[in-house]
């Protein structure tokens, strides 16, 4: 068991729902085993900054419920340089702080490597809506995002309804298809359209035309902002083929906020007490992950490695440098990734006929 006085907690990348309820339970987990806890504001920026406070108990009280992040967020690239480290270390080791908890996506799990090799100890939680990091199944403010757009896209149906028409709706999600394959599902969408599968365009807008020759009213088509610059022009299409009103919608921003849902609170609450228990055994240089439905502990670089496997971002040099068994353990997380993400687009693509 490794000697903690006092850690700090940050969150740090786009905020997403839960992201609280996650700082809550780091900081109760380490207060409850005597370890004092600084909430750093800011993410790194704040960490360079020595943006900071000791947090009380009470500090994270009523805060399970709010939406965003107490602690506040930014995307720091100074803290990828040589000396925006070395201001965060001596920031570190003037506040006396002996580890770190960061949550955050890929970007956050960087920075805690490279804080973890300069003699702090950090673990990474997955926060961020996109449920884009591969090595877990599960990232925090997920569940509460597509909560969010399946409201709306019910609002948006109702709208379609009255007028007839079709509605083209772009969601969030950076690279990943996950919440526009989701959320379509869920909202019966007629086509839904992500950057990682090939979409056929043809056939979607047959779909919409026998449909409506059919009797259907209206029509809601799902895009991912990942398949680029592609939704407001599709809508067009939509329209000069068919013959049926069509609009587009953006959600924009409004995804990323709201209350958390039960799933992200429950989740950031184990992954945050978790994250402190594995800090306070010793392991650093870690990522919480979820997988299979079981909240487990992953080195980041291997994580990292895992998500650039499953985007196609490694060149063949480097996979072919990374050892057989390794690959293969790696191979198995991408193939039950891709295998739950075409079940989930298939069934979507199955029932909305
Ligand atoms: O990563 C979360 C996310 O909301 C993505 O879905 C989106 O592409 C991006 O952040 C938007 O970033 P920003 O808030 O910096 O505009």
């Amino acid at each position: 068991m490794a000697k903690f006085q006092r850690i700090g907690v940050l969150t740090s990348g786009g905020d997403a729902p839960g992201m609280n309820a996650a700082v809550r339970a780091v900081t109760r987990s380490a207060l409850l085993c005597g370890v004092e806890v600084m909430g750093i504001y800011g993410g790194y920026q704040g960490l360079m900054d020595d943006e900071m406070k000791l947090f009380h108990s009470s500090d994270v009280s009523g805060i399970i419920s709010r939406g965003g992040t107490i602690l506040y967020s930014a995307r720091a690239l100074e803290f990828k340089t040589e000396e925006g480290m070395a201001k965060a270390i001596a920031v570190c080791k003037k506040n006396h702080i002996d580890g770190i908890v960061a949550i955050g996506g890929d970007g956050t799990f960087r920075g805690a490597t490279d804080l973890s090799i300069r003699g702090i100890p950090t673990v990474g939680i997955p926060g961020t809506i996109d449920n884009d990091i591969s090595s877990t199944d599960y990232t925090i403010g997920f569940d509460t995002a597509m909560n969010t757009v399946i409201d709306l896209i019910d609002k948006l149906r109702d709208t379609c309804e009255s007028h007839a028409r079709c509605n083209v709706v772009e969601v969030m999600g950076r690279g990943a298809g996950d919440i526009a394959i989701q959320s379509g599902l869920a909202t019966g969408a007629i086509a839904i359209a992500v950057g990682e599968i090939p979409f056929d365009e043809e056939a979607a807008i047959e779909r919409i035309r026998s449909a409506r020759a059919n009797g259907k009213r209206n029509f809601i088509v799902v895009v991912a902002e990942g398949k680029e610059n592609y939704a407001e022009g599709f809508t067009k299409r939509i329209q000069e083929q068919t013959g049926i009103e069509s609009r587009f919608t953006r959600l924009g921003h409004v995804q990323r906020g709201g209350n958390p849902t039960l799933r992200d609170r429950v989740t950031a609450s184990m992954m945050g007490s978790f994250a402190v228990d594995k800090l306070f055994e010793g392991q650093s240089d870690i990522v919480v992950c979820e997988r299979n439905s079981r909240i487990v502990a992953m080195n980041i670089g291997f994580a990292l490695k895992v998500d650039k496997l499953f985007k196609g971002k490694l060149t063949p040099e480097e996979i072919a440098a990374i050892p057989p068994a390794e690959l293969s353990e790696m191979q198995k997380i991408c193939d039950e990734r891709q295998a739950k993400k075409m079940m989930l687009y298939n069934t979507a693509r199955i029932t909305c006929k």
